[in-house]
């Protein structure tokens, strides 16, 4: 069990838990052959009608597939989490997934069916470290964007974690909260909660939806687990299960036909024999939720909740996780049921925010996600974003005491090098810088660092690219984005010192297969650095192999 926290299950019930997990898993099973998933669960059943739900409805936008099938819900609750800084479909290479355009369009494709949509995240919203070598210097600024996003699509309350934890939180909340009351960011268990983040951060949240009967709480805690990763010096945890006693006894009194918990720590143990988690012994001291969110350890989300009947009170809890990147949404499909004793159903499906939800031409016009995306590129244009990063020294740049290297170009290699140099000019790496000048939807991503990172030569080290106007010459993956930076070795073509840093590659006289194989591996791990798995879906599949060949530049043999 590791972690030790008040909602941890004493030794004397862990028999009985690890009896409810195989019911849990019967169930599980039960639906998989099943086919539908529905279930019912006991529940106040008490509600009113109720307000508030501006969002104009896009009739453009055809009902999401998944959901097609199902009949309207009383109501349908969006569960997300872990976007981890992902505003956008996560990379450059087709087919993509994510971004916070397409999970509008969703949403919206079920409102303008009429449908009554209420939303709530997990948190984890912006990324806790800078892509590839960057200082997270986007951090906060994607942070503020999506939750504005969120605020347009309708969301009521959003938890926090590690990731908001890093920007620091108090700058977090700073960045929206302190403005902005919705979404409500919601931490019950956070310490000093109205000393250190005066009104910025609730306990629990009442969600009423105009148009819908049902009416439910959502609370959120932060786990022992996550609690412990936080190094925020401001931010302490108290006991979660103190805090959930209490936030209870506050929805209690609302008279809520749903509790739902966003439960920042993961679900392990679901196998038969493991140790039960964090998140399930949450689940286990509260059966009064219905429903947790909690983190997941993988990107992609299993498709299926889990089903947990808490042994004493027979309440059956939906455990829920949603992946990472803002890839899937779940959509929780509440049913009022007049069957006596059983107030309401479930249906839960999620849905990978894949091509089917691009904005038709159409919707563009006014998107509000559109916008505010196109906003993000003008902020970090206007506030200059790109001068902003540190910058560190490369490998090159520490090789040798007595030169650092800076880079200078690849005009300056094309006399001495020119076959490779007439390989280069061919590929596309030679003008991927223009390739983020014309990107459109959002425009001026050139101004994003976290897109000239990969496009442009050095950015991120001493000497390299920083601006257009600073550092014209460096534009594009250029020879120095996979050599390093040369000045000294076209200061003195012959100083064959520079050789093997230049070109760590390089084969030996006496290579074997073997040898070579291994090589070849190495600079397909080199590749990667941009080929990642995001940028460059089509990598995995034999993606060195096709792709080298396309770039390779030996220097022929005369
Ligand atoms: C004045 C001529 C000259 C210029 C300019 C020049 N090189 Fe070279 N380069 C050489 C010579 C000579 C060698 C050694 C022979 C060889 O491997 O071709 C070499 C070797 C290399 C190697 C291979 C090292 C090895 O042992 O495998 C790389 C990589 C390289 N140069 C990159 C560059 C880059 C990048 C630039 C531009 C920033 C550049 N060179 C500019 C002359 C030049
Ligand atoms: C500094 C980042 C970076 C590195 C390192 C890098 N690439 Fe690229 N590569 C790119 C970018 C960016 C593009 C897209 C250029 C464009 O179209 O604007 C690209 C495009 C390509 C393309 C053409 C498009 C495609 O996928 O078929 C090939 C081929 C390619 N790279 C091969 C390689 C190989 C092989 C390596 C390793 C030896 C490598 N690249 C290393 C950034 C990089
Ligand atoms: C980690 C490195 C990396 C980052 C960061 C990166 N790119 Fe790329 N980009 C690549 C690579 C590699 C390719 C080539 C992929 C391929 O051919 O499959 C590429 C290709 C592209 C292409 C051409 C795609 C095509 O199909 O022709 C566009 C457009 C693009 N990137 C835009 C962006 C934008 C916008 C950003 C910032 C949000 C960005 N890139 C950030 C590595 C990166
Ligand atoms: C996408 C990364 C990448 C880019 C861009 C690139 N190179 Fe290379 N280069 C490599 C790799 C990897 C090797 C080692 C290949 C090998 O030896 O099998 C190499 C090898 C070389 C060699 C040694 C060739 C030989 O036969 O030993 C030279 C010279 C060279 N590159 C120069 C250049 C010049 C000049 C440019 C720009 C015009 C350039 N490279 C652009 C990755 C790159």
């Amino acid at each position: 069990m590791g972690q030790v926290d008040n909602v941890i299950l004493v030794p004397t019930s862990l028999i009985r838990f690890f009896g409810t997990l195989c019911i849990g898993l019967i169930l599980l099973a039960a639906w998989f052959f099943g086919g539908l998933f529905s279930y019912s669960l006991t529940g106040s059943g008490n509600a009113q009608a109720a307000q508030n739900d501006p969002v104009p409805i896009a009739s453009t936008i055809s009902l999401p597939k998944p959901v097609a099938k199902w009949d309207k819900p009383d109501l349908a609750i969006i569960l997300t989490g872990q976007q981890h800084g992902y505003l956008l479909p996560c990379g450059c290479s087709r087919p993509q997934v994510g971004g916070l355009e397409r999970r509008f369009n969703f949403i919206q494709g079920l409102k303008s069916q009429g449908w009554k949509i209420a939303a709530l995240d997990l948190g984890d919203l912006p990324h806790n470290q800078g892509l590839v070598s960057l200082s997270n210097e986007q951090g906060l600024i994607k942070y503020r964007y999506a939750m504005m996003a969120q605020k347009a699509m309708g969301y009521s309350a959003v938890g926090f974690g590690e990731y908001e934890a890093s920007l620091p939180l108090f700058n977090a909340l700073a960045e929206y909260a302190l403005n902005d009351p919705l979404p409500k960011v919601l931490g019950a268990n956070l310490k000093d909660r109205e000393k250190e983040f005066p009104d910025q951060v609730g306990t629990w949240a009442k969600v009423e939806t105009s148009g819908s009967q049902v009416k439910f709480g959502v609370t959120a805690v932060v786990g022992p687990g996550i609690a412990g990763k936080i190094q925020d010096p401001r931010v302490k945890f108290s006991s979660s299960k103190d805090a959930l006693a209490q936030s209870l006894e506050e929805m209690n009194k609302a008279k809520l036909d749903l509790k739902i918990l966003l439960y920042q720590g993961v679900l392990k143990g679901v196998a038969k024999g493991a140790s039960p988690s964090e998140a399930l012994a949450a689940v286990h001291a509260f059966p009064q939720f219905q429903v947790v969110l909690c983190l997941s350890e993988e990107e992609e989300p299993s498709s299926n909740p889990i089903v947990v009947t808490h042994p004493e009170t027979k309440e059956q809890i939906l455990i829920i996780r949603i992946g990472m990147k803002g890839k899937y949404i779940g959509v929780l499909g509440v049913y009022k049921n007049p069957t006596v004793g059983q107030p309401y159903k479930f249906r839960y499906t999620i849905a990978q925010m894949a091509e089917d939800y691009l904005t038709p031409a159409s919707a563009k016009k006014n998107h509000p996600v559109i916008d505010l995306m196109e906003r993000y590129g003008k902020e970090l244009k206007a506030d200059n974003y790109l001068s902003r990063n540190r910058q560190v020294r490369h490998p090159a740049q520490v090789a040798f005491a007595e030169a650092s290297p800076v880079y200078v170009g690849s005009d300056k290699c094309k006399k001495c090098h020119e076959s490779a140099f007439a390989v280069w000019k061919k590929s596309p790496h030679s003008h991927a810088y223009q390739t983020l000048v014309q990107a459109k939807e959002p425009s001026n991503r050139q101004f994003d660092p976290e897109c000239i990172v990969c496009h442009t030569v050095g950015f991120g080290f001493q000497s390299g690219f920083t601006t257009l106007d600073k550092t014209p010459i460096l534009t594009d993956v250029g020879c120095e984005s996979c050599h390093g930076p040369a000045s000294e070795h076209v200061k003195k073509a012959t100083d064959e010192r520079w050789y093997k840093v230049l070109n760590p590659w390089k084969p030996q006289p006496s290579e074997t297969a073997k040898d070579k194989e291994l090589r070849l591996g190495k600079i397909d791990q080199f590749c990667q650095k941009c080929h990642d798995i995001d940028n460059d879906v089509h990598w995995t599949n034999k993606g060195f192999e096709r792709k080298w060949p396309l770039v390779a530049h030996p220097t022929p043999v005369d």
